[in-house]
């Protein structure tokens, strides 16, 4: 039976309907035309595009139009750094590192280690904030140009960040912030104030530069909310509205099917091969039939399978994701044969990933604001 979905910044559950965001949320979907326009600049399109794993938008339409007009535009993204980073997380930023090399923009990166702080009970301020800059490895072993972009802890850049939050602030009622949340009149008033700070980037660039500059947020659906109080706000303080492109969650490993969102037993960057082959085994969901005979017969069911659906954001060849497809809906291709696939694919990525982790220690300071 399906479960109610929930999306909201602090929980994500159930089985996802995304077409019900879009309507529920207001934002637009990704036309072909709208993608199309996008090739025009980029040449290739990114199979997360292709393959509408950024699924809808606001303003992008806009924003290709003043870049257009010779006014290009700038990206920001965030993390929460409450634990290690897994593979759900990292979706994103690979798409951000694209956008960046497509358009060459400077990349802004908040990690809300106040956030993380005000909003989880077991987690103390300074576990947050070493967080941040443990997350930030993962960040940087992803390609970013360190001379175009810039990682920021929302503590440690806080004499920044906080002069421009208090205009946010002073725009921004108590009873917007528990409309669009649900908060009561027990959330602690950090909790209540902390969409101020994570609107700042979309604007700081513009404050300190002393002109309007585009935004672009790349963000997970979740975030929406955040961003639609932001977009309210920004005109009265003669800024323009960030433009933001949404993505879908990485499946749950363990649920059935490509809608839940990721949640239960993850992947972890630091994941060994030994690990992520021992998970997958044991954990993925399998759209596979019973037996073995059966599934020769009848075939799998990839729309189900959540390493089929795993592999949709991991291989990037839209050849050979097809032809796996096709093999394991008409039984050509097992199950164990499937999660092999997901294995390797992930254990090459994550060999490569680790390794750049570790070098990006020594240049964390080039991508480092503080104040
Ligand atoms: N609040 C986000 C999280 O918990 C982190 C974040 C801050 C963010 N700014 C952002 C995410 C902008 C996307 C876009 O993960």
């Amino acid at each position: 039976m399906a479960q109610e979905q929930t999306v909201t910044p602090w929980e994500v559950k159930g089985d996802i309907d995304y077409g019900r965001l879009i309507r529920e949320f207001g934002t637009e979907p990704l036309s072909e035309s709208l993608l199309k326009r996008i090739q025009k600049h980029t040449k290739e399109l990114h199979p997360y595009l292709r393959r509408k794993i950024f699924f809808c938008h606001r303003d992008l339409n806009w924003l290709l139009d003043e870049y257009e007009k010779g006014n290009p535009f700038f990206l920001y993204t965030g993390r929460g750094p409450s634990e290690n980073v897994h593979l759900g997380h990292i979706t994103v930023w690979k798409f951000t590192k694209w956008l960046q090399d497509k358009f060459d923009a400077e990349l802004w990166f908040q990690m809300t280690d106040d956030e993380k702080f005000l909003f989880k009970d077991n987690l103390e301020l300074e576990q947050t904030n070493r967080l941040a800059y443990e997350n930030a490895l993962d960040v940087i072993a992803l390609g970013f140009d360190p001379k175009k972009t810039k990682i920021f802890s929302n503590i440690d850049y806080a004499k920044t960040l906080y002069r421009q939050a208090l205009k946010v602030a002073k725009k921004l009622t108590f009873s917007t912030v528990k409309s669009t949340f649900g908060f009561t009149d027990s959330n602690n008033v950090g909790e209540i104030f902390y969409t101020s700070m994570q609107s700042v980037p979309c604007f700081l660039p513009s404050a300190l530069k002393g002109k309007n500059i585009p935004c672009l947020i790349p963000l997970a659906i979740d975030q929406d909310a955040h961003f639609r109080i932001t977009r309210d706000i920004m005109p009265k303080l003669g800024y323009y509205k960030p433009a933001l492109i949404h993505q879908r969650f990485l499946p749950s490993l363990a649920g059935s099917g490509k809608m839940s969102a990721s949640e239960g037993v993850q992947i972890w960057t630091t994941d060994g091969p030994e690990e992520v082959a021992k998970k997958i085994r044991k954990y993925a969901f399998s759209g596979g039939a019973d037996t073995v005979e059966e599934h020769r017969k009848n075939g799998g069911n990839p729309e189900i399978d959540a390493s089929y659906q795993w592999l949709t954001f991991f291989e990037e060849d839209d050849k050979k994701l097809e032809k796996i497809y096709h093999d394991y809906k008409s039984g050509k291709l097992l199950s164990g044969e499937l999660k092999q696939i997901l294995i390797d694919t992930l254990n090459v990525f994550l060999k490569e990933h680790q390794a750049k982790r570790e070098k990006a220690r020594k240049v964390l300071d080039k991508f480092i604001l503080k104040d």
